[in-house]
This record gives C-alpha cells, sequence and structure tokens, in this order.
C-alpha cells in the first residue's frame, strides 16, 4: 500500500505547503515505490506513444486484462509488469564503411540503464522499420529492387570501431523489398539485452545496409540523407529502430482481482469509512511525464474506530480488544487506525528520463475497502 500512502501525503502537503522538504522526501519515497529513482523530466518533445501501447493502456483501464494475472502480458505472451518502447540513440555512420563498398552502415544504441536491477527481463523485440520516400527518390524504379541487411551485435570498442569485421558477430541477414509501403523486421533479441543491462556490456548493434538487384548493372550506391547525384540511385531509407522490452518487478506482482465500480455511501459520522479522493496529478505537477491516466479515484481512510467496533468496521480481533482498552483508558491507549484493508491496481503511461514511453502496472493504487487495525 505505500504508493497510494505517499501520494496521499503529497496531495496533503501540496495544500499545506508547510514543509517543501518534506514533501520532496514523500515524492522521492513515492517514486521509488514506482521503481523510479527521480522524477522523470523528459525534454518535452516526448515520442508519439505507439498506438499499440495506447490499445494494451485502453484495454487494462477498462479492466479487460489482467483480471486472472495482473503480471501477465497478454498481448506478447509472456510475464510481466512493465512494457517500455526504448527510443533508439544510434546514429548514421558517417563515410562509406570499410568493409563493404557500396553499403551503408547505421549504429543503434538502446541504453538499458533504465532497467531497475529488481526487474527481471521476459522480452525484448527489436523492430526496425524501412521507409522510402518515393518523392524525393523520382528515379527510384531505376534502382535496385531489393536490400540486404545484415544485422551485427558489437562485442567490444576498439579504436577500429564498430564497423570491424573483428569486432561484431552477425545476428541476422535478410533481403528486404523496396516497397512504397513501410517494409519491417522483427527480432527476438532477449539473450542479447539480458546481457546488455550488464555494466559495460552495451555496445549496440550495426546494420549494414545493401543494394542488390538481379541485375549486377543496377548495382549503385545509394546516398544517405538528400544528396542529389546525377545517377540512377534510391535514397537512404528512413529507419525507424525501436525495442519493445517487458519485464518483470516481482515485489509488485500479487495475483489480485480487480475492483469493482465503487459506490460510495454518503454518511456525514465521523466513523472509519472509505473517502472519495480523485487525484488529478496536475495538482502534484506531474502532468509532463505521465501521459495517462490524467488523474485517477484513489479514495483513502479515514474515521474514528469507537468501542464497541461494529462487524462493518473490519476489525481483527486485537483491533476489538484495542478498542476496549482504550474506552478504559483512553488516555494510555489509543484507539485503532481507520486503514486500507484492499487496494487496487491501475496502469499508467508515463515517459522516462530517457524519453521512452513506458506502460507499468501498479498494485495498491486504489484503495476499495477500510477497516480498523
Ligand atoms: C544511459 O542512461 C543513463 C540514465 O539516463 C545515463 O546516465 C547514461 O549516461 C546513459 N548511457 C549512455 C551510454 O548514453
Ligand atoms: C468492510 O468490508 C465490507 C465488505 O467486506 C465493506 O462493504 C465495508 O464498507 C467495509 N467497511 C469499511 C469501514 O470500509
Amino acid at each position: 500500500m505505500w504508493p497510494l500512502l505517499f501520494l496521499n501525503v503529497l496531495i496533503l502537503n501540496v495544500n499545506a505547503l508547510s514543509d517543501v522538504e518534506e514533501m520532496r522526501g514523500e515524492e522521492r519515497l513515492f517514486l521509488s515505490a514506482l521503481g523510479l529513482s527521480e522524477r522523470p523530466r523528459p525534454t518535452g518533445h516526448g515520442r508519439r506513444v505507439p498506438p499499440v501501447l495506447w490499445r494494451m493502456f485502453r484495454r487494462r483501464a477498462d479492466g479487460h486484462a489482467g483480471d486472472s494475472d495482473s503480471c501477465l502480458v497478454s498481448e506478447y505472451g509472456v510475464r510481466g509488469n512493465i512494457i517500455r518502447y526504448v527510443q533508439d540513440q544510434g546514429q548514421l555512420m558517417s563515410g562509406w564503411s570499410h568493409s563493404c563498398q557500396g553499403c551503408t552502415e547505421k549504429h543503434h544504441f538502446f541504453n538499458l540503464s533504465i532497467i531497475q536491477p529488481v526487474e527481471q527481463l521476459s522480452l525484448a523485440q527489436l523492430e526496425i522499420k524501412f521507409q522510402w520516400n518515393l518523392f524525393t527518390s523520382p528515379r527510384f524504379l531505376l534502382g535496385p529492387q531489393a536490400l540486404s541487411v545484415s544485422l551485427y551485435k558489437v562485442v567490444r570498442a576498439t579504436l577500429r570501431g564498430a564497423s570491424h569485421q573483428q569486432n561484431r558477430r552477425l545476428l541476422l541477414s535478410q533481403s528486404v523489398q523496396i516497397h512504397p509501403e513501410p517494409t519491417s523486421l522483427t527480432l527476438d533479441i532477449t539473450s542479447l539485452a539480458e546481457n546488455w543491462r550488464k555494466p559495460g556490456r552495451n555496445y549496440g548493434l550495426v546494420m549494414e545496409l545493401q543494394p542488390h538487384s538481379s541485375n549486377p548493372e543496377e548495382l549503385l550506391p545509394f546516398y544517405p540523407g538528400n544528396a542529389v547525384p546525377s545517377e540512377p540511385h534510391i535514397t537512404f531509407p528512413e529507419i525507424q529502430a525501436s525495442l519493445v522490452i517487458v519485464s518483470l518487478n516481482p515485489d509488485q506482482c500479487r495475483s489480485r482481482r480487480r475492483r469493482s465500480a465503487i459506490h460510495l455511501p454518503v454518511s456525514p459520522s465521523n466513523v472509519c469509512k472509505l473517502r472519495r479522493l480523485y487525484i488529478d496529478f496536475k495538482d502534484v505537477e506531474w502532468q509532463d511525464w505521465i501521459i495517462a491516466p490524467q488523474g485517477y479515484q484513489a479514495n483513502y481512510c479515514h474515521g474514528e474506530c469507537p468501542f464497541p467496533l461494529s462487524e462493518s468496521l473490519n476489525g481483527t480481533n486485537h483491533a476489538i480488544l484495542q478498542t476496549l482498552v482504550h474506552s478504559l483508558d483512553p488516555h494510555g491507549t489509543p484507539q485503532p487506525c481507520c486503514v486500507p484493508i484492499r487496494l487496487s491496481p491501475i496502469s499508467m503511461l508515463y515517459y522516462d528520463n530517457n524519453d521512452n514511453v513506458v506502460l507499468r502496472h501498479y498494485q495498491d493504487m486504489v484503495v476499495d475497502e477500510c477497516g480498523c487495525r
């Protein structure tokens, strides 16, 4: 029940603002309960949320996913409660490759340091999309019809660089048709990504692209960017690589049924009960990194646990005895406390510090029932 309690304190403190330091402390505790070391500060030119993540978020928000097992990602058929779209930070390598004439190389780098040590990696799926803009390649049809794509993992960094044969191992070699529609390749690189998590082991990938054609006469080099050579050519395709990482934080994974709609009774009495609280992420100034939801019905427990404890207060035997002792000695023994006894999860979609889009399932975010403890 950590996350919710801290969020409550945070909201109350925002109202009071009596102790900014204490609030920052609570914010840190809450963020660490969310598996974040600090408040994400995305650059603001955040990436578009991939449609597949939106669909997954909506399914969860509508309660259509995770009913029986909140830590199963049915879309990928693996266990997990965190789904990240990790940005590619690689560059188009300048100049022509030394190892192959007429081909172009691109470096791909996915910074996996955002994955916390406690998380178990379930899936790393690389997707590379190729898109040709035929308007900038009017003579496209004169050039080659396909590209040979070779993907290498870089195993060490030396002065000779990632493109040197000794520094890399072939992962995939495939032909991609040059086509007006975007084409994509997907590849499961889970064990490689597991290795990338170790410090100093992630040198990324190198992709080598070589135009090929049935007619060797048509084997022409192609040009990065918008260079306009006078020879028939194809422009370099726009390449978008993304890495979907599904991981499991086992500490935040307990099977639990999702809440059904709660109808809160309105009662003026001050006895322990569930109170409505809508947390708007704008109120805690988190709207810049949380993409969705904008807020949610978190609720809280408040009220007294008076003697005699009625059954509706869901007291433990201990709480019943404590109210009895309290009624005899009000100064010596406090009343039991009104606390959450049943909580349910929500899903959140946010940007992390590296501008990656993350979909994550959080336990214990909504109070469903209160009791005296
Ligand atoms: C990876 O991301 C972390 C956290 O944002 C950053 O500290 C680190 O420098 C990054 N590493 C590389 C190689 O970019
Ligand atoms: C105690 O639990 C019942 C359901 O088991 C619930 O209806 C009731 O509201 C709970 N009491 C409080 C104080 O929340």
